[in-house]
């Protein structure tokens, strides 16, 4: 579904501390989402803070952790309580880990999918209930173009990217009867 009409709507993303994150939230913020920019660390969203609070722009910092279940659920609980509502979830938080495959430990590979992969599905299906009770919501899952070929270096992230890919393309049949 299309991000389009935002009068009243929240917003939230994920990993908004930099990059794609930062951007789009000051983006769905600049359209008049009411904007959740998340960041798992509240001193890295000093930076958005003060840049949306410059330009009028409606953003709230929120701390979330995809990696932790506890956070997700405060987040979310919080937004709830203060909205009433939840319109559109950008799963954006993610880094790329990269090395020859015999060289990656199970740790640093757990972690990579951790955040890439559960992070992602932990976050939708917090927000999940919220999108089915209102019958209306729009799930952004940032995948790469890593989710669709591989390269030397990059089984890792590209092995997660993957499974974002087919991730996505499964929930929105699940979930094309939401609305
Ligand atoms: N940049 C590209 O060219 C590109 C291309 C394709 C796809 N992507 C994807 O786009 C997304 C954003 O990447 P980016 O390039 O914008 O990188 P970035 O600037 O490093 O941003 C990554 C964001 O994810 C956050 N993050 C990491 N682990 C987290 C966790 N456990 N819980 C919550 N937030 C967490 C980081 O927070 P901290 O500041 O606390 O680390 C940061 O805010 C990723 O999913 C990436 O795979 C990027």
């Amino acid at each position: 579904m299309a991000i389009s009409s935002s009068d009243n709507k929240v917003a939230v993303v994920t990993g908004s501390s930099s990059g794609i994150g930062y951007e789009t939230s000051m983006m769905l913020a600049s359209n008049g989402f009411l904007t959740y920019a998340t960041v798992r660390n509240l001193n890295k969203g000093e930076n958005i803070k003060s840049n949306a609070g410059k330009e009028n722009l409606p953003v709230r910092i929120t701390q979330l952790d995809v990696t932790d279940e506890l956070s997700i659920n405060n987040a979310v609980q919080a937004i709830l309580s203060e909205t009433g509502r939840l319109d559109v979830l950008v799963n954006n938080a993610g880094y790329v880990l990269e090395g020859a495959f015999e060289h990656l430990s199970m740790d640093e590979l757990k972690g990579q999918y951790e955040t890439n992969v559960f992070g992602l599905i932990r976050t939708t299906q917090a927000v999940l209930p919220i999108m089915r009770k209102q019958k209306s919501g729009t799930i952004v899952n940032i995948s790469s173009v890593a989710g669709k070929f591989g390269y030397p270096g990059g089984s890792a992230y590209v092995s997660t990217k993957f499974a974002v890919e087919g991730l996505s393309e499964s929930m929105a049949y699940d979930l094309s009867h939401l609305v």
